[in-house]
């Protein structure tokens, strides 16, 4: 569920050829859960429809000072007070130097004016105008004012020239929304709270060429990382090879090796309130890397000699003190029995149990189903879900938030 959910934003619109991208940004901040209300200068109205506008946030779009057929007045004053944020979408260069001057002539710069709470600007303006001093210095202005600028990026412009000044995509100002209301919102529940998460595979060289690995994509850690961040905690994920992005807002650490791990992850730990190991570490390395690449000829079986691999979790939580240490058991048999001994052995305060051949869990697939253990002695199983929706349940659970 995002922090959006209740929230209310006001979405300004002003007239670039980026306000069609700002409809789909109105879409994703309703499907977020967020109450938007939309203010529109005259020259937006000449982009984008106010009737599309209206429809997709459920309220009818402000753009004067009075409505003309009523006469009502619009309060720029109640919206401010109305608003938790506002975000102003496209921002061209002309809407960024009335805001910088205070200059109040339409109601989207009269609302920025009123508006108490944070105020978001995605500029969207020609690489030149978005280059000139004039710009950049009414940019600065706007930052030292407290508005957060959603950076624009670098591309085809509608001028067809290429360069810096395509508003950000709807997306990363919905991100940029998000992380500042984790960043800011003290009632959540792992607010203060730093955490370190082990995900993936581990990769051990065998020469320049190879390595022993293995199949773990790295999802389910960096679901939970995502999972704890939205509860409000700042995450270190120290990853191992995989092909995702790092979760919004999460601090990732990208290692190779088991031993590579242990070293990030040490250094992480020291600083973290609870660790979660979800890591598929090769249990064993090659004792000695070839300096180059092995090859083929010569014996019809070739051996390579393995030296164990140091045990992450088990190291860790040795030493944890108040530490609260999570780990992760996939197995074929004897399930629970593995699981409640890697409790002790491990010293772990939960363990999570994956058991591979369950249908609908394991490497790769979207999808798991888990039984958690306490060192208490609890014992809780859960359906097949979305590895999101497993990693908002380990959460909850190991960190008492239902
Ligand atoms: O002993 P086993 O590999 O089954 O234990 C799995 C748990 O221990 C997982 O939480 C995994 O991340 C962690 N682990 C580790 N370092 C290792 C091996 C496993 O942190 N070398």
């Amino acid at each position: 569920m995002s922090i959006l959910k209740g929230k209310h934003i006001i979405l300004g619109i002003t007239g670039g050829i980026a306000a069609y991208k700002s409809v789909y940004l109105l879409r994703l901040l309703v499907k977020a859960g967020a109450e938007v209300q939309v203010v529109i200068t005259p020259s937006g109205r000449e982009f984008i429809t106010p009737v599309t506008l209206s429809s997709l946030s459920g309220r009818p779009v402000i753009s004067e000072f009075f409505t003309a057929n009523t006469g009502q007045w619009n309060s720029h004053v109640d919206l401010g007070l109305w608003a938790d944020a506002m975000v102003i979408a496209p921002a061209t260069a002309s809407t960024i130097g009335k805001m910088a001057g205070g200059i109040a002539d339409n109601m989207l710069v009269t609302t920025y004016l009123s508006a108490k709470e944070q105020v978001f600007v995605a500029p969207a303006m020609d690489l030149d105008m978005w280059a000139h001093p004039s710009t950049q210095r009414n940019v600065a202005t706007l930052r030292a004012d407290g508005v957060e600028i959603v950076e624009p990026g670098s591309g085809e412009l509608a001028s067809h020239l290429c360069g810096k000044g395509r508003m950000a995509e709807p997306e990363q100002i919905v991100e940029a929304l998000e992380q500042w209301f984790l960043r800011h919102d003290t009632t959540l529940p792992l607010k203060g709270k730093r955490i370190l998460i082990t995900a993936g595979p581990t990769y051990e060289n065998i020469d320049p060429v190879r390595f022993i690995g293995n199949h773990s994509s790295g999802k389910m850690g960096y679901a939970l990382a995502a999972a704890c961040r939205e509860q409000g905690a700042e995450v270190v994920l120290v990853s191992g090879p995989v092909s995702l992005p790092a979760p919004a807002g999460v601090e990732r650490v990208s290692v190779t090796s088991a031993c590579e791990m242990l070293e990030a992850s040490r250094r992480a730990f020291d600083t973290c309130h609870a660790a979660i190991f979800c890591a598929a570490v090769a249990d064993y390395a090659p004792a000695v890397v070839a300096e180059s690449k092995i090859k083929r000829e010569g014996a019809e079986i070739m051996c390579i000699e393995l030296k164990r691999n140091p045990d992450i979790a088990a190291s860790l939580s040795r030493e944890k003190g108040k530490r609260l240490t999570i780990g992760f058991a996939l197995e074929t048999d004897n399930g629970a029995d593995n699981a409640r001994r890697k409790l002790e052995a491990k010293n772990l305060d939960w363990v999570v149990l994956n058991r591979l051949g369950d249908p609908g869990a394991g490497f790769g697939v979207d999808t798991n189903s888990v039984t958690l253990f306490s060192r208490g002695g609890e014992e809780l199983s859960f359906p097949v879900k979305s590895k999101q929706e497993v990693a908002r349940d380990i959460v909850a659970t190991v960190f008492s938030l239902r």
